[in-house]
């Protein structure tokens, strides 16, 4: 049944420092769209940085994921993860979003480390960093 589904993570910088009412208007039109198209995922904001997971049917998360790269909100977007998945991480988010502000001390200092190695390793294919980053916060919500 979940046999195409996707997985991507990226890593981006916002065009500008985002205020909270800017976070919250991208997280509506968002979570309305891909409740729309079947996506889920985890969107997370960090100093400026964008770390979003995008996950559902391959050919809805290429369409989503097309569409979010366009936006002008943000750039140098960094693919850090592609891949085939069996499951969904998140499975009820139709975007999940965490100010990194309220997570633990070792998940900021993972982020840290992930937003500084990125530019090296989005031209690895593993997605090795990505995976560890994303399978922590699952870790930190249960
Ligand atoms: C960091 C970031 C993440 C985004 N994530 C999503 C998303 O997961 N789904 C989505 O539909 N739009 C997302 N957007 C917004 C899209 O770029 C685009 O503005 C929106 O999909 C247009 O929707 P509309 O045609 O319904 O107005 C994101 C934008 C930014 C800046």
């Amino acid at each position: 049944m979940n046999s195409s589904m996707r997985r991507i993570v990226y890593l981006s910088t916002a065009t500008r420092l985002m205020s909270d009412l800017e976070l919250m208007d991208v997280l509506r039109v968002s979570r309305e769209n891909n409740t729309r198209d079947g996506v889920t995922g985890l969107l997370l904001y960090q100093g400026g940085n964008f770390i979003q997971l995008l996950e559902g049917e391959s050919a809805a998360v290429d369409t989503v994921y097309a569409r979010v790269m366009k936006d002008p909100r943000h750039h140098s977007v960094l693919r850090m993860l592609d891949n085939e998945s069996p499951e969904r991480l998140f499975p009820g988010w139709s975007m999940g979003f965490r100010p990194t502000a309220s997570l633990g001390d070792e998940l900021k200092q993972e982020i840290a480390e992930f937003i500084i190695k990125a530019p090296q390793e989005a031209t690895t294919t593993d997605g090795r960093r990505a995976l560890r980053l994303v399978s922590s916060f699952v870790q930190s919500m249960r």
